[in-house]
């Protein structure tokens, strides 16, 4: 699929733009704080309806605006051969639900999300390789989001579960002693139970799936000779069948059991998929800590370029055990995602840069930022706009 039109106003830095892509590839050229970034994160707020950068909406409204619109035109080749484009308006405000039109309709963000598929990789990535298990868990839920849209759904619903059970055991250790009802902890604990199993086999699946292709991405774009693996930690164990929802609402269960008292005595969620963590290892040993600088960046583009291999050809080894129902594509045919690639060229060595680019160069649609035309690789010689002080004009 690919992009063709993006209008943007009063989105970040722009009153007002306008722009027409082709598929292949895009180059955004200019120096820094110019807009480049705006632009991709803008492509990436259609496709996930949340920006890369921020984690609220409020910095996306141009100051001194009091909304944004972000209308797109998204083009997908049909199974048939012919192509077929959807035109999405979302308007975001600050605090204000998003209202978002489908070909001109009034329509609801989950029926919308995935009907573009992207995958961005820029600097901030690092932080998958040497962060918190905060990012990782945010880019895997991310990938299954792409892969099954409505698991937006079950994640925010999860996430409001542990919210209210929190609160409940915060409220419980406040109590020092006097009785708890724990018939209300019984119900929370169900429902955390029933939705942790939903997310933590979802997770599960999809590193199973990406596995294979980070390992093989990581040996394209490096010439290192450890070999790249990526395993789902999760703080409830052991799980027995990770590909079966029914047993781990079991594991979970029973895990939750186990930590009662002390939850109650520390008012803390102590398991579920919160306080789960992907584990990247290099040749055996964790990468974070462990990895060079050289080699963290190679692991976490081989993440991102993984993310594409996957959403465009999907699992390697078939459908996956108890969860073939994930791979169902109810975002319809011409899977393939736009590629951002926003300032890594700059950051790469010469041997990277030049792999990195013929391994994507034939993708359907690609956006590049670079902050002088000498940063975007040759093979990657295509369309270019200039961006100055947020005017995009079309570059030579
Ligand atoms: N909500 C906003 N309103 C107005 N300007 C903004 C807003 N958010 C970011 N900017 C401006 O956008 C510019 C950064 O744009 P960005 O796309 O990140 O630059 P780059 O070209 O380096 O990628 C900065 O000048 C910043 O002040
Ligand atoms: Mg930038």
């Amino acid at each position: 699929m690919y992009v063709s039109h993006l209008s943007l106003t009063d989105f970040r830095s722009y009153h007002q733009v306008d722009l027409t892509f082709g598929p292949g590839i895009t180059a955004f050229v200019g120096p820094n704080g110019q807009g480049k970034t705006n632009l991709v994160e803008a492509i990436g707020y259609v496709s996930t309806f949340a920006s890369h950068r921020v984690p609220s909406d409020a910095p996306l409204v141009r100051a001194g605006a009091s909304a944004a619109v972000v209308r797109s035109r998204i083009v997908r080749a049909q199974d048939d051969g012919s192509e077929r484009s959807l035109v999405l308006d979302i308007q975001l405000g600050s605090g204000k639900q998003n209202r978002v039109k489908l070909n001109g309709s009034p329509s609801r963000s989950r029926d919308v999300i995935g009907a573009l598929r992207s995958v961005l990789f820029a600097p901030e990535d690092l932080s998958l390789v040497k962060g918190d298990p905060d990012g990782r868990r945010r880019f895997v839920d991310a990938l299954c989001v792409q892969i099954t849209p409505r698991l937006a759904g079950v994640f925010a619903e999860y996430d409001r579960v542990v919210r209210q059970r929190t609160a409940l055991l915060k409220s419980a250790a406040g109590m020092r002693g006097a009785r708890l009802d724990l018939s209300t902890l019984d119900i929370w604990d169900a429902k955390l139970a029933e939705l942790a199993a939903r997310v933590i086999v979802a997770r599960h699946a999809v590193v199973a799936a990406l596995a294979p292709y980070v390992a093989a991405a990581y040996r394209e774009v490096s010439d290192d000779q450890g070999t790249a693996e990526l395993t789902y930690k999760s703080s409830v164990e052991p799980l027995a069948a990770p590909g079966d929802p029914v047993a781990v609402e079991a594991d979970v269960l029973r895990a939750l059991e186990h930590v009662r008292r002390k939850e109650l005595d520390r008012g803390l969620c102590l398991v579920g998929p919160h306080r789960d963590d992907l584990v990247l290892t290099l040749g055996g040993l964790p990468a974070k800590g462990y990895a060079s600088h050289g080699e963290s960046w190679s692991f976490a583009l081989a993440l991102r370029l993984a993310s594409y291999q996957l959403l465009s050809h999907g699992p390697q080894q078939g459908t996956i055990d108890g969860e073939t129902d994930l791979w169902v594509a109810d975002s319809g045919p011409d899977g393939e995602p736009v590629l951002m690639l926003d300032d890594v060229f700059a950051e790469l060595d010469a041997k990277r840069r030049t792999r990195l680019a013929t391994m994507v160069a034939d993708a359907r649609q690609v956006f590049v930022t670079a902050a002088v035309p000498g940063d975007v690789p040759p093979q990657l010689a295509g369309d270019r706009f200039d961006v100055l002080a947020s005017e995009v004009t079309r570059g030579g």
